[in-house]
């Protein structure tokens, strides 16, 4: 994927043509902010579900390919660092506590999309996703309010990073980041455009399991 070709060391890691482990964290950061932005959105939806019920699945279909960009950003980071790449041994695994949540979070996480497309699918209410989408949101919320909160002044650093990276060449990749990133959020507006008329038939009526 990344191609690893180390040059010199810097402040958060050894560098390569992509960048390396601080491209890596840049990538991982900025994803994370685009992710919350979209976040926040989708929380004003719940607030108002009865009246947002449209806006709700269409920005949560948007956010799936950014979500899966955060994986496989941080999934590349977890398996360098299995397979003893140098680089990401020395920038060390994340820290014991969120390594312990992370398969939790990403469990949650892939729960309440799993169940929030099946309930768009089904196009009507069903008891029992319904029951899933809604436990698998709490849970969620208690591992990602964690998560956000440990991380927050991390990412906002990075993303700054990787601001200044984009206006003068230090950190390699900068355009590759950026398209990722595009990609991530073109193919999930592509994806909640496709589906535009499964979100507007869908009715509340239905009930049962
Ligand atoms: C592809 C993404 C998603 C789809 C298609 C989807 C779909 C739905 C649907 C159809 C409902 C029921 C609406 C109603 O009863 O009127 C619902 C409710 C809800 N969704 Fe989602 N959802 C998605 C993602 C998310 C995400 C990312 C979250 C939170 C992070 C979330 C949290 C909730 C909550 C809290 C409810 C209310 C459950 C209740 O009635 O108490 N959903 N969603």
């Amino acid at each position: 994927m990344i191609a690893e070709r180390p040059t010199q060391p810097s402040r958060l890691g050894t560098r390569s043509r992509l960048g390396g482990t601080e491209g890596n964290e840049i990538l991982t950061a900025s994803t994370a902010a685009a992710l919350t932005l979209l976040l926040l959105a989708e929380g004003v939806t719940i607030l108002r579900l009865d009246g947002l019920r449209s806006l709700h699945m269409f920005i949560g279909l948007v956010l799936i390919p950014p979500v899966l960009l955060k994986l496989g950003s941080t999934g590349y980071r977890m398996v360098k660092y299995y397979a003893g790449s140098s680089p990401y041994r020395r920038k060390g695994p994340p820290a014991l506590p969120m390594r312990l949540l992370a398969p939790v979070l990403v469990l949650a996480t892939v729960g309440v999309f799993a169940s929030g497309v099946a309930l768009l699918l089904l196009g009507h209410r069903s008891d029992t996703l319904m029951l899933l989408h809604k436990a698998s949101f709490i849970l969620w919320g208690v591992v990602f309010g964690l998560h956000f909160l440990v991380y927050l002044q991390r990412m906002l650093r990075s993303v700054a990073d990787g601001w200044r990276a984009s206006q003068r060449p230090s950190v390699p990749g900068a355009g590759a980041r950026a398209m990722l990133l595009a990609a991530s959020l073109g193919g999930g507006l592509a994806l909640a455009l496709t589906l535009l008329g499964t979100i507007t038939s869908w009715h509340g009526g239905g009930g049962g399991g």
